[in-house]
């Protein structure tokens, strides 16, 4: 069986070869960590954004949309603390001359721990079968209590250095856990640096006095500034939400995993408002719908968990993320985070304009808490990729190779294929597809044969191909073929929208919320 590296690598293959996700500027060869979305990608990518989108704006009707510029005033990130305390501890390896996030190689080395305990798990429920009590043997076996004590040291030290922000206790800890540069196996690290994340750019020309201006890292502050301008427009009362998507830039120094971290991303991000003290009540509401969003999808409830944050952002009172199983682990997909007052009364204080709301109820004015859920598309699209992929062997020994992606997110829904390419098949083929298109992303192909155009299908994940035959244009009738299960069924055409429109319809997937 293939491992999860290996199987990530053709999952990344897969995605250049059909069209979903191409290396930025691929004839030069590429420029670090920036891609570019191909025909399929960005149809999968889009109706992500749409579930996101409807998810908020349609569902709630206290939370509207926006959307902010990319560049804003350079006071925004002072004030937001982004100029000051937007990032990263690095070290380098003497040897190799690379480059990490000494955070990260620690994290690494806490799920070296996880994974250590789950195999010695696994190994024994093969072992003793039905009879094993997985949460006994967690309890009781020796060796998995002593890796989890050393797992539950090392989290607390780890917790403690990165809270102080000692960068030399972080470093100490790299030492002490023998934690070795995974390209030249050395030990020999650097001391610890920060480095700011932000891309800066210059607004004017340099004789006017060009001022110095960001790539905004968050959509965030956009809707930060936006607040009274949306409160008052909109006459909008606390409790309420307003929810951009956009493109964001960090200069990421390790970026690797694809798009997992990008310097060009996009994000989508809902800050809710709400009463001084309400905080933790919305902060757990918040945090169930967002889980409930994700499951509604269908790649399996077991690939998600919450992970509680050890260091809390400079403008957070509590945090937590969603992490998706991706084959190298589980990652954060979202940040749910309580923002508390931070921004809205920094931007006060630095803009010296009052942001505040007026609460008839308590007939006072306040700068309202802020709770924030902030999901990355790109990492979005990646877990419903890797959610997705499968690599099935089949009857007569062939593997076909098939994107399960939930069908209301499917880049292409339906593909009509005529048998053959001539007696009246591929004028019928155009008609039915004439009739579908103004709903759904269809796709005509009429080469090859019928089995060669139904791996291309589903390779990139279209829920239904529809065959038109020669007894289709006596009765009327065409065969469906179902993607997860390859099953066919002769349908009527007149019947075909009401069979495929169920699973197809954005809709249905948000009544599953
Ligand atoms: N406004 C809060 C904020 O930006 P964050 O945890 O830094 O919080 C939120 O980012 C989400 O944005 C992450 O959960 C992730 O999905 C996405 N994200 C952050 N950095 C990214 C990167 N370099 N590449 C791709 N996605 C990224």
């Amino acid at each position: 069986m293939a491992s999860q590296e290996e199987i990530f690598k053709k999952l990344v293959s897969h995605c250049k070869e059909y069209g979903f996700v191409f290396p930025s500027s691929d004839i030069y060869d590429g420029l670090g960590a920036v891609y570019d979305y191909g025909q399929n990608g960005v149809e999968l990518k889009n109706n992500i954004k749409k579930y996101w989108w409807d998810s908020m704006t349609l569902l709630n009707e206290n939370v509207v949309g926006i959307d902010s510029a990319v560049f804003m005033h350079p006071t925004v990130w002072k004030a937001s603390g982004h100029v000051d305390a937007f990032n990263d501890p690095l070290i380098d390896n003497k040897d190799s001359k690379k480059r990490y996030r000494a955070d990260v190689l620690i994290e690494e080395q806490i799920a070296k721990y996880e994974d250590k305990i789950n195999r010695e798990t696994e190994k024994a429920a093969k072992r003793f079968g039905d009879a094993f009590d997985e949460q006994k043997f967690r309890e009781t076996n020796p060796r998995v209590q002593e890796t989890e004590a050393k797992k539950a040291a090392l989290h607390a030290r780890f917790a403690k250095a990165l809270n102080d922000e000692n960068l030399e206790e972080l470093r100490q800890i790299i030492i002490d856990e023998e934690i070795v540069c995974p390209v030249s196996g050395t030990r020999n690290w650097t001391e610890i640096r920060r480095f700011n994340l932000m891309f800066s750019t210059e607004m004017g020309s340099t004789a006017d006095g060009a001022t110095k201006i960001y790539l905004r890292p968050e959509t965030a502050q956009g809707i930060f500034v936006n607040f009274l301008n949306v409160q008052k427009s909109g006459r909008m009362k606390i409790p309420f939400g307003i929810a951009q998507i956009g493109k964001a830039f960090r200069n990421e120094i390790v970026a690797r995993q694809f798009i997992f971290r990008m310097r060009e991303f996009e994000q989508m991000e809902m800050q809710f408002f709400v009463r001084p003290g309400e905080e933790a009540a919305w902060f757990e509401k918040w945090k169930q719908t967002r889980m409930r969003w994700h499951k509604a999808l269908g790649l399996g409830d077991k690939k998600y968990r919450f992970h509680d944050h050890d260091k809390l952002a400079h403008y957070a009172n509590a945090a937590t993320d969603i992490e998706f199983e991706m084959p190298f682990g589980f990652k954060e997909v979202e940040g749910i985070h309580s923002r508390t007052d931070f921004d809205l009364s920094s931007h006060e204080k630095f803009s010296g304009k009052k942001i505040q709301f007026f609460d008839p109820e308590l007939n006072r004015s306040y700068v309202p808490y802020v709770i924030e859920t902030s999901i990355g598309v790109d990492r979005m699209f990646l877990s419903v990729l890797t959610g997705a992929y499968s690599e099935e062997k089949l009857e007569d020994g062939e593997t076909r190779t098939v994107l399960k992606i939930p069908p209301a997110l499917a880049p292409v829904k339906l593909a009509v294929l005529p048998l053959v390419k001539k007696d009246g098949l591929p004028e019928k083929a155009r008609e039915i597809m004439d009739n579908l298109k103004f709903e759904y992303h269809c796709q005509y192909d009429e080469k090859d044969s019928i089995g060669k155009r139904y791996r291309r299908q589903d390779a990139i994940g279209t829920p239904y191909c529809v065959t038109v035959d020669h007894d289709g244009l006596v009765d009327n009738q065409v065969t469906i073929r179902y993607r997860d299960t390859m099953q066919q069924e002769r349908v009527p055409i007149v019947r075909l929208e009401q069979v495929i429109a169920e699973k197809l319809s954005m809709k249905n997937l948000l009544k599953t919320i």
